[in-house]
């Protein structure tokens, strides 16, 4: 990391000042939050306390190579300095007011959104999470259609809360939480036959992440897309695409329908849009959007004076640094050396969102990157896969650079 060390125990000091000491080192940390916190996360042990770029730093001041972004949430790389000084000048100014006022910065954000929205969709509703921005898509299209039913897919991933659960088909998040408010349909991801026998006129909404994460990362063909969006057209249900991880220039284009040529009605985003300040958003086909009524969503936080800066300042440097574009090519540099490491039997995604299928279970594979200082991901769909959500500023040196460590574990660990 290039920041010099006064300027780093500068922060912390700054830090203890306001707030008391901060435990010390990983095993202090860690004591502290596992006797105190729901035992619900299965973590890495390890304590992070810094980032920069697409690095970032322990407690014990060992770094780490950051190819899974906080959970996709990095898009600008740690500590954007553009959004670090948003933030601080923001949070000298005015820390929170809702939205019974009206916010110069919240104005700039919404400009901003509207600015890099699909045509016809450019008005945007600002909440605070993915699962909260799923929620509000799903009324907004039972409200539209008056009808209650909604199809999703096996492999999908859409949030923790109830409407949100009841889309996620990967039934490991749901089983638990079961009886679902509403009613769902699942259907296999990529398959426009099953879609087809499974629509009718009953159905408010298809939602789907255009490309599944959680659920292992694998890309449908394009004729898929066309299929989808004729299909709830000859239905009158809403298409509503998921973009909590694929938004914002993730899969080398700004949203995932212009690699397709498709415009859904309703696209949710959140993880990256703000850097890592809480923030979702809606962007809604600007017809529906005429006919919401006030009151009819709401939330206390979305497009608060925090979030909105923190949002205009990530849009404007995905934007002046063209990262879809540089997104896009580092992927490609990428894939190629991937592609020819022994043991790699395929490589799925589009841009930075990266399956690495293996002939293996990827798990172990993933806990000796993590000793050697490389974050990547495994998930439920597919465990032979290691998944890559890494900052979209990401250079070509380091997106190759841990290559020969992936070589050095799979070449140790039996297949
Ligand atoms: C595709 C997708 N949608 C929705 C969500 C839920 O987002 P949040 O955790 O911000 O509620 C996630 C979270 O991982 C996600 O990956």
């Amino acid at each position: 990391m290039s920041t010099d060390a006064s300027t780093r125990s500068d922060d912390t000091e700054a830090l203890e000042r306001a707030l008391g000491p901060l435990p010390a080192d990983t095993q202090a940390i860690k004591a502290v939050e596992d006797s105190c916190q729901v035992p619900t996360y299965a973590k890495y042990p390890i304590a992070l306390v810094r980032g920069e770029g697409s690095w970032v730093e322990d407690a014990d001041g060992k770094r780490y190579l950051d190819l899974y972004g906080g959970h996709a949430v990095a898009l600008t790389g740690h500590c954007h300095p553009r959004v670090v000084a948003a933030l601080r000048a923001q949070a000298g100014r005015l820390l929170f007011y809702s939205n019974m006022v009206y916010s110069d910065v919240r104005a700039l954000a919404v400009e901003q959104l509207t600015g890099i929205a699909p045509e016809g969709l450019r008005s945007v509703f600002l909440c605070s999470s993915g699962a909260e921005a799923n929620e509000c898509a799903l009324k907004i299209a039972r409200k539209h259609t008056s009808r209650m039913r909604v199809v999703s897919m096996n492999e999908g991933f859409h949030g923790r809360t109830l409407g949100a659960l009841g889309a996620t088909g990967i039934a490991g998040y749901r089983d638990d939480a079961y009886p679902i408010p509403t009613q769902h349909d699942y259907v296999p991801y990529g398959d426009a036959d099953v879609l087809a026998e499974t629509l009718s006129d009953d159905v408010a909404a298809v939602i789907l992440e255009p490309i599944p994460s959680m659920g292992g990362i694998r890309v449908a063909d394009d004729a898929y897309f066309r299929a989808l969006r004729s299909l709830c057209d000859e239905h009158g249900a809403l298409l509503i695409f998921d973009e909590v991880q694929t938004g914002f220039g993730r899969t080398g284009r700004m949203f995932f329908g212009d690699h397709v040529g498709v415009t859904p009605d309703l696209i949710t985003g959140a993880k990256g849009l703000a850097s890592g300040v809480p923030a979702g958003v809606v962007f809604v086909r600007e017809d529906l959007s005429q006919q919401i009524a006030p009151g009819e969503q709401g939330t206390t936080f979305g497009g608060g004076p925090m979030a909105a800066a923190a949002i205009a300042a990530t849009v404007a440097v995905i934007v002046d640094e063209d990262l879809p574009t540089r997104a896009g090519e580092t992927a490609c540099a990428l894939w190629g050396a991937l592609d020819a490491v022994p043991g790699v039997e395929s490589v799925a995604g589009r841009g930075l969102l990266l399956g690495i299928n293996l002939d293996r279970p990827a798990k172990p594979i993933v806990r000796g990157l993590v000793e050697a200082g490389v974050l990547t991901g495994t998930c439920g769909g597919n465990p032979n896969q290691i998944r890559i959500l890494a900052p979209l500023t990401l250079s070509q040196e380091e997106a190759l650079g841990w290559i020969p460590t992936l070589e050095r574990l799979l070449a140790e660990e039996p297949a």
